[in-house]
């Protein structure tokens, strides 16, 4: 198993010598490449986009967790680099693939992303090189796509010549006490040989490495994790709806339920999922499984009552405007909040675009504020933030809080708003039973 083209390329990992690439210079391959970097390895960072290979090299930071200092720091010791050229994988020792993986409009996994990357990394690969994919997908990819195209290269072994593993990202973005340096990362080869190796290159820059047997069982495991959140996530959405026909307060049988020290996880409810993960991950497993002929009820339904959650939250504005004998159509809505979830700048999939989408189609006059984000161009509408925020909660007909960023001072906000539909609890005990809120 150990021939000489394992020992040597595992000495470079253990001496920090190897060459890394990182493709894909997002939420996840930048911290990743900035890990690397702090270890002691000296990382390539391979994206199309010009704009980004053109910040980094300037050593400026476009992901939020990652300070402008840090890149610059990096950039400046020769440390790391970026470029468009995919060429710089010719000199490449150990590669990280960090692509998108979102759904088709048709809602299947759109996975020419993964392909195009290892289309471009086939013609580089070459003895003693190891790579890893990172980006979350459905069992199988690993083997069956990046695979199958490495190895139509001339003559190369994987697990004997090169190293083949998947390495599921699980990097929270905002999140300050787990980070991509601390998170532990389950790691699984093509064969042990592959996990070895590429453990072994993790092991060097990351705290806690979790080897598993194969690259399935580490595909899986992402999506256990992101299914585990999207289905319970599913749950208390629905115990949400449940409560409100009930007349009970979910937000107080959530805090009361939490109390149990055991055999109970608290999540909370929403105005809908959002972000790159949750609520596509699970689909890319449901979507698989349809091919051997089985439905993946719990994800079919968790999805259904997720996906309706933007809808729910219209319904509370209309009506929490109709008790006060106003129309939505025509009426004056405040979104506060429009990334998927609070205090970070990534608006992608957010139920924001779906609440407001659905307030437009209502006629209602909508403007939003979020501190992370200028600006939205979606479906046939844009939108900015607006400038003066308290001078547009004074004058709104409602404000409705979709995502409960920390910087806002929501005492205030209620005490100048006329009504306030909080879909996150943003309001917390200030928000129970007051005349001026509604909650979910
Ligand atoms: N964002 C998260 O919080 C998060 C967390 C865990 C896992 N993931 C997974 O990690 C993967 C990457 O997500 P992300 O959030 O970093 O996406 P992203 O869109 O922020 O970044 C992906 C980058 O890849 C680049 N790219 C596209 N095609 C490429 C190619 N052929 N070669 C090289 N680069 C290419 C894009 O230009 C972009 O900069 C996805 O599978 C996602 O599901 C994301």
């Amino acid at each position: 198993m150990e021939n000489s083209t394992f020992t040597e390329l595992m000495t470079k990992l253990e001496q920090r010598t190897a060459r890394v690439v990182v493709l894909g210079l997002g939420y996840v391959g930048l911290p990743l490449a900035t890990v690397f970097c702090e270890a002691g390895f000296r990382v390539v960072g391979i994206d199309p986009v010009e704009e980004k290979v053109n910040e980094i090299n300037s050593g400026r930071s476009y992901v939020l967790d990652i300070p402008d200092e840090q890149v610059d720091r990096l950039v400046k010791s020769g440390l790391l680099s970026a470029t468009t050229d995919f060429s710089a994988l010719k000199d490449a020792d150990a590669v990280s693939i960090c692509v998108p993986t979102p759904l088709r409009k048709t809602g299947d996994p759109d996975l020419s992303f993964i392909v195009s990357a290892t289309e471009s990394l086939a013609p580089y690969l070459h003895k003693g090189m190891v790579v890893v994919l990172e980006s979350s997908t459905y069992p199988g990819t690993t083997r069956e796509l990046v695979l199958t195209r490495l190895c139509e290269v001339g003559g190369l072994q994987v697990g004997k010549d090169f190293f083949l593993a998947f390495s599921p990202e699980r990097v929270d973005p905002g999140r300050k006490d787990w980070t991509t340096y601390n998170t532990p990362k389950v790691v699984g080869g093509i064969t042990s040989a592959c996990t070895k190796i590429s453990a072994a290159w993790y092991g060097q820059a990351l705290k806690t490495v979790v080897p598993v047997t194969s690259t399935e069982v580490a595909e899986m495991a992402k999506l256990l994790e992101n299914t585990f959140r999207m289905i319970n996530i599913g749950l208390v959405n629905e115990l949400a709806i449940m409560c409100d026909r009930l007349g009970i307060d979910v937000w107080e049988v959530i805090e009361a339920a939490a109390t149990k020290p055991f055999g109970f996880m608290k999540f909370t409810p929403g105005p809908g999922l959002g972000g790159h993960c949750i609520p596509i991950d699970p689909l890319y497993l449901s979507w698989k499984l349809r091919s051997l002929n089985y439905n993946a009820r719990f994800i079919e339904l968790a999805s259904e009552i997720n996906t309706n959650m933007p809808r729910f939250a219209l319904g509370k504005i209309q009506d929490a405007l109709n008790d006060r004998g106003k129309p939505l159509k025509g009426s004056r809505v405040l979104v506060l909040g429009v990334a998927y979830k609070p205090d970070i700048d990534d608006l992608r999939e957010s139920p924001a675009l779906d609440v407001i989408g659905l307030l437009r189609k209502k006629g209602a006059q909508v403007s939003y504020h979020d501190p992370y984000i200028p600006a939205i161009s979606h479906d046939d509408w844009t939108l900015q933030s607006v400038e003066d925020l308290m001078a547009q909660v004074k004058t709104a007909d409602c404000v409705a809080v979709i995502t409960n960023h920390s910087s806002y001072d929501y005492p205030a906000i209620l005490e100048t708003a006329s009504l306030i539909v909080d879909t996150r609890n943003a309001l917390g005990n200030m928000g129970r039973d007051h005349p001026k809120v509604v909650r979910l």
